[in-house]
């Protein structure tokens, strides 16, 4: 008997199955278990394209637009709203709908199954339990539309401490950490050897919360603070003005750049040139709009964020796709950029240690989990909030999938 765990991320997704042996995720793409959660979606009718396949199409010119960060739509106005391809209304939902059907293909290849655990956030978003709930439900009808027909949650943390409990050798309280893309959720749980065949461990989950604070939004402040000044951000235009923020804050989103690529858009950029101190930097905002390159632009920047997590200073290669300048980023260049996240990650930190009635002496380890928690700076943090307990990382990409499957098949199996 299998069952079936999806982690639908922000930036990556995997497929889970879990037996009484155990867990393992599918191969989704090329032999890789995880799949970037990114859709190209063809001009020309052509089926979409999805993971490393749809970011190569963009990549290479082809016709179309490519999705990314699709997970932030839900829960928030953008999920009905439609967008033009092709000459086609497409909502943020159909496209969801492909992706996650074409995650539901992949697990019918490998067994047949109608029901599924799928991961959540704590919160999908912050302080609106009815938006929150409304994100819930949308991605339980999308499931239900892809042809499962039990569809159970569980949050993404608690699916991290089930795979991490696997590895534990004696009980503990674990303190998870899980940054990924799009949001920052920690829990305190539990677990042990002994605890994991019991059926209910609501017990064991001491405290869980989270925040709308990920990679994505490193992304989007690294973009502000080091490319977007380059294309005309916080220019002054004549008359004493800046020029207007919200294209280079679309510009800087990943999930809001294809609302730039419109002709009012165009248009309305060539006006703001004439009236700009410096046309050259808008020149360059509109040479990245009219070539369709916000993607590979917020790609470049990520690419440079990431290398910061090893190195002191990254260059950001641009000038082929603006016509301006390379500039060198420094580390400490992008951790004034997230300090406000970082702090907020803080807080949360303490608050659920809060909520758990637990000292931060009392944390036998904590568990970091999801790609963002390889940044130096955000491993600091935690580290600052417990001290005394050592960070253990397990798969960074994998660890909430495979929890997922561990958790269906405990409700399922
Ligand atoms: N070495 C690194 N240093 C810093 N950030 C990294 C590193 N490697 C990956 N990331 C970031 O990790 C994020 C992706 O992590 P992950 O795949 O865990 O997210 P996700 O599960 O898709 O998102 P979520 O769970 O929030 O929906 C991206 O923002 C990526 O840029
Ligand atoms: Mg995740």
């Amino acid at each position: 008997m299998q069952a079936c765990g999806i982690d639908f991320g922000t930036s990556n997704s995997t497929v889970g199955l879990a037996d009484a042996s155990g867990a393992r995720l599918i191969a989704l793409e090329g032999g890789s278990p995880t799949l970037p959660s990114a859709v190209f979606w063809q001009t020309e009718g052509a089926p979409p394209l999805f993971g490393r396949a749809a970011v190569a199409a963009y990549l290479e010119g082809e016709d179309g637009r490519l999705m990314r960060g699709l997970k932030s739509t839900l829960g928030s106005g953008l999920i009905n709203d439609k967008t033009a391809v092709g000459g086609r209304a497409v909502s943020f939902k159909d496209v969801l709908s492909r992706f996650i059907g074409h995650l539901r293909d992949a697990q019918q290849a490998a067994v047949a199954l109608d029901r599924v655990v799928l991961g959540r956030p704590v919160h999908f978003v912050d302080d609106d339990a009815a938006a929150d709930a409304a994100a819930e439900a949308t991605l339980a009808e999308i499931a239900r539309t892809c042809g499962w027909r039990e569809v159970a949650f569980q949050y993404e943390p608690i699916a991290a401490a089930l795979h991490y409990e696997t590895t534990a050798a004696a009980e503990e309280l674990v303190l998870i950490v899980d940054i990924g893309g799009g949001t920052s959720d920690v829990s305190v749980v539990r677990v042990g050897p002994g605890r994991a065949a019991r059926p209910d461990r609501a017990g064991d989950i001491l405290a869980n919360d989270g925040i709308r604070v990920g990679g994505t939004d490193f992304d989007r402040l690294l973009s502000l603070a080091e490319a977007m000044p380059h294309l005309g951000y916080l220019s002054a235009t004549r008359g004493g003005g800046t020029m207007p923020r919200h294209y280079y804050l679309d510009l800087a989103t990943w999930h809001r750049i294809n609302a730039l690529y419109t002709a009012r858009t165009a248009s309305d950029l060539k006006a703001l040139r004439a009236e700009a101190d410096h046309p050259e930097r808008i020149d360059r905002m509109i040479r990245v709009v009219a070539g369709q390159h916000g993607h590979a632009l917020a790609m470049r920047v990520e690419a440079a964020k990431i290398a910061l997590s090893e190195a002191e200073a990254a260059r950001l290669p641009m000038s082929d796709l603006t016509g301006g300048p390379n500039p060198v980023i420094r580390r400490e260049g992008f951790e004034a950029a997230v300090e406000a996240p970082l702090d907020r990650i803080r807080s949360l930190l303490l608050r659920v240690l809060d909520q758990a009635g637990v000292s931060a002496g009392q944390i036998g380890t904590a568990f970091l989990t999801g790609g963002s928690s390889q940044l130096p700076a955000l491993r600091a943090t935690v580290q600052g909030v417990v001290p005394g307990a050592p960070l253990a990382t397990g798969d960074m990409l994998g660890s909430v999938g495979t929890g997922l499957a561990l958790d269906a098949a405990r409700k399922f199996g």
